[in-house]
């Protein structure tokens, strides 16, 4: 038997009470799964649903999106004539028009944004619409519109990682300012502000690379796995695998199902890789800009004032820059904590919701701040010149010592006992003018990062349009 009259026939089962024919017109505020006789209490639904309608915002669009590749493999394998594809498609476009307009407002009138869609087709489509849910759950409705939305945030990330990256090249390039290199926080040899943004550039570029080759690793469909263990239907999953623009099919329901929470902390390693070097950068700023440093300057706009000090202005965007790690962390922490969970779906990772929005939301806003103030804050190079003291020449001298052929530590005593006139005769310039070792100040090897970043470039080009 062909497998639309062996579904013809459960349907005649499933609906022989008359349902299915005098259904009447779904109100909006409707369950998709309330049956006849059982109770639904408010405060227990309220309890579940939460606030998760409204966090369904969020991934509406590419809930719709998901679905009209949805419609259409189920039109490719009979369960939709083209008409009623048609009509679906073209209402599932205007409700993504009336959301982006305000026209429709997703919120507690539904229990969630994958029972909206299918409310507003049958209120709008009566039958076509209620066969909109042939073939899939919410199960991966809600994996399919979060891997969407994670696949554009990891390019979203990747991009502000190069653009700060960028950014931090180009000041190394052009500025090499002597100032202190600290370890423990104290005065250690000299550095130069082309080699503190060299730093920070290279660490934008691995986190780049590390956006991208994350949104490669999840860049996996798991629309067609249904509630975990497949339909008795030919699903054609490789169109929808390529409608949208997935470069692999999930192909085990099973592991669609464990796949949930483990990609988001994925995402929110490669998100938080990026937030701790911030984190240190905030740091650096935050001491830099203090009276006692005096190094750098911040553009006015970056700065407050104080409510009750009139003298003061604040350095709050660094701290808030500096402070956005957590968010990030906490969500990684809270969806780690909701996994500890057997196989198969369970409602459990609904509430990591809100915290993976809000993790990946804070921290792309904090890192979309970061290029422009990187480019404008200004060095007090004066101020860089006077912290570095004479004896931050000692390893300088120790080291010509050994390249003369006194043995390493014997040169390194010596050193240390005159350590406060090992500046005779030296300046910061002459000593970062030998600094030769790859990498450092003579050889720092700027057009090695120079490739990386273009290479990476090209990687985000070759991401397919309909990827982003
Ligand atoms: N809001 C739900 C979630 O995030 C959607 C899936 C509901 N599925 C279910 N079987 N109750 O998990």
């Amino acid at each position: 038997m062909h497998w639309i009259d062996c579904i013809n026939r459960c349907r005649v089962h499933v609906f022989s009470n008359g349902d299915w024919t005098h259904a009447r017109a779904s109100k909006m505020s409707d369950l998709l799964w309330q049956k006849d006789g059982v109770r639904v209490d408010a405060r227990i639904m309220r309890f579940l649903a939460g606030n998760d309608v409204v966090l369904d915002r969020e991934f509406f669009l590419h809930d719709i999106t998901a679905s009209k590749a949805h419609v259409e493999g189920l039109e490719r394998i009979g369960v939709l004539d083209a008409g009623e594809l048609d009509s679906i498609l073209a209402e599932l476009d205007a409700l993504a028009a009336d959301f982006s307009s305000g026209a429709f407002v997703l919120d507690e009138r539904h229990e969630d944004g994958h029972s909206a869609i299918e409310a507003r087709l049958v209120e709008r489509l009566g039958d076509a619409g209620r066969k909109v849910h042939t073939g899939r759950s919410r199960n991966d409705q809600v994996l399919v519109a979060t891997r969407l939305w994670l696949k554009e945030k990891l390019s979203e990330l990747a991009m502000l990682c190069h653009d700060i990256a960028r950014v931090c090249l180009d000041r190394a390039a052009v500025e090499a300012l002597p100032m202190p290199g600290y370890t423990h926080l104290q005065r250690a040899v000299v550095s130069s502000s082309s080699m503190w943004f060299a730093g920070f550039a290279e660490g934008y570029i691995d986190n780049a690379l590390r956006a991208h080759d994350t949104r490669t690793w999840i860049d996996a469909n798991p629309l067609g796995t249904a509630a975990g263990y497949g339909v008795n239907l030919p699903l054609d999953r490789e169109y929808t695998t390529r409608r949208l623009g997935f470069t692999r099919m999930q192909l085990s329901p099973v592991y669609a199902q464990l796949s949930r929470g483990k990609f988001e902390l994925a995402a929110l390693d490669a998100l938080a890789s990026a937030m701790l070097d911030l984190r240190r950068l905030a740091w650096d700023l935050s001491l830099f800009t203090t009276t006692e440093f005096g190094f750098v300057q911040l553009p006015d706009e970056y700065t407050t004032g104080s409510s009750i000090m009139p003298n003061k202005r604040n350095p709050d965007v660094i701290e808030m820059l500096r402070a956005s790690y957590a968010p990030v962390a906490a969500a990684r922490t809270e969806i780690e904590q909701l996994l500890s969970l057997p196989s198969g779906y369970q409602r459990d990772l609904q509430l990591g919701k809100a915290s993976l929005w809000h993790g990946v939301s804070h921290g792309l806003s904090a890192l979309s701040l970061l290029p422009d103030l990187l480019a404008r804050f200004n060095w007090n190079p004066a101020a860089m010149r006077a912290a570095i003291e004479p004896s931050m020449y000692a390893t300088d001298v120790a080291m010509e010592q050994a390249v003369a052929g006194v043995p390493f530590r014997v040169a390194y005593r010596a050193a240390a006992a005159a350590a406060s006139e090992s500046g005779a005769g030296r300046t910061p310039e002459t000593s970062l003018a030998a600094r030769v070792s790859p990498g450092a100040a003579a050889a720092p090897g700027l057009e090695i990062l120079r490739d990386r970043l273009n290479a990476l470039k090209d990687k985000q080009r070759a991401v397919p349009e309909s990827n982003h």
